[in-house]
């Protein structure tokens, strides 16, 4: 089975076509970094325009690169929610237009499901990873801790309480002068300081609940900048880097630790933007190891945004004809755990965000 994924939700205008769930054929993806960049951060309504600008040559490039037409598709994924509601509109809408047109299934796809089914992926005959596994999912607008069940069902066991990952890395690449997305930065400057530089926060290690928070430490690394320059003392952007970076992965690896005890998990799946980070890659690997269980990352290049995700997610539901209708609508914010109930998400009470 071939799908064809689209994927809108913030500054990226992707289409892939993936094969079975598993298999990637083809991707292009537009991105809108250098469009943004300029305002430090995502212009919602600069980018809704420029995805109509994008959609249609972005999905026919993808035809030409997997070299197929229409009628090697099966299904047509897209991302119905939840992100930014104007650029969300420009995907949902396109791929109705397309399902119209050409006769073939629309599945919605939850965003976060996509950046779980990342994971799932193979590139160059390589293994993705299979449900049942434990997910922690860290992206720009996330941070969730999900149980992911044989059948691609997820359980909620916690996640952020304020700030996501991903944010708490641009909000402080912000406080230090580096450009949008500051996270890639953060990282690279990160392995040439001194972790142990400042003591920041470690926030809710001492709560049971497998809740974050990132809010405070973004605060806390604002408040040394302030008081160092106050002093006309210099800022070692990488000390700050590494110190705050070492704060970061600390939770989030010692968190999901009690999670994987908590569920017996076999494997740990890392998803979303973050999962790029090489310092929480490596902590997650070594507490993988410890565990004496598996810890899989989706390849680098799937874990930020893209469609091929989209597609994957897609494929279970696909597999069970359990198509959208072409009233499907977009939804800035939409639930999780009902993602594999039966009338999903066409059921969703959601006043929308107008
Ligand atoms: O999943 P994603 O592409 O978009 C959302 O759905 O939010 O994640 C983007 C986020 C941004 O906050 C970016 O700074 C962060 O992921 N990110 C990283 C790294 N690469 C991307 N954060 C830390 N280290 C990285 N290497
Ligand atoms: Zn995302």
């Amino acid at each position: 089975m071939n799908i064809l994924g689209i994927e809108t939700s913030c500054d990226e205008t992707s289409a892939a076509i993936v094969q079975d769930g598993t298999h990637l054929l083809a991707q292009v993806t537009a991105s809108q970094i250098d469009l943004h960049a300029r305002f430090g951060g995502v212009v919602p309504e600069v980018a809704s325009r420029q995805h109509v600008v994008d959609i249609t040559r972005v999905v026919e490039q993808v035809f030409r690169d997997a070299n197929m037409t229409w009628s090697n598709i099966d299904a047509i994924a897209v991302t119905c929610g939840p992100g930014l509601l104007g650029s969300l509109l420009v995907g949902v809408s396109a791929a109705k237009g397309y399902a119209l047109a050409t006769g073939k299934p629309l599945v919605g796809v939850h965003h976060i499901a996509g950046h779980v089914a990342a994971a799932m992926l193979t590139l160059d005959g390589g293994t993705g990873a299979t449900p049942p596994f434990l997910c922690l999912v860290v992206s720009g607008g996330h941070t969730e801790l999900l149980s992911v069940d044989a059948k691609f069902r997820f359980t909620r066991l916690g996640g952020t309480r304020d700030d996501a990952a991903g944010e708490a890395y641009d909000k402080v690449a912000r406080l230090l002068g580096l450009a949008y997305p500051g996270g890639p930065k953060v990282d690279d400057l990160a392995h040439r300081g001194r972790p142990d530089a400042f003591a920041f926060p470690r926030a809710l290690l001492e709560d049971d609940s497998f809740d974050f928070s990132f809010s405070g430490l973004k605060s806390a690394v604002n408040n040394e900048i302030v008081k160092r320059k106050n002093r006309g003392q210099a800022v070692l952007v990488e000390d700050v880097c590494a110190s705050f970076q070492a704060a970061v992965v600390e939770v989030l690896v010692e968190k999901t630790k009690r999670a994987a005890v908590h569920t017996g998990a076999r494997t740990i799946v890392v998803a979303g933007g973050v999962a790029a980070n090489r310092g929480l890659r490596e902590a997650m690997s070594q507490l993988a190891k410890e565990l004496s269980i598996s810890a899989m990352f989706p390849p680098i290049e799937l874990c930020t945004d893209n469609a091929a995700m989209i597609a994957a997610a897609a494929y279970p539901r696909a597999k069970q004809g359990r198509w959208s209708p072409l009233s499907l609508n977009a939804y800035a914010q939409l639930p999780l755990v009902d993602w594999q109930d039966e009338n999903w998400p066409d059921v969703v009470q959601i006043v929308p965000n107008l």
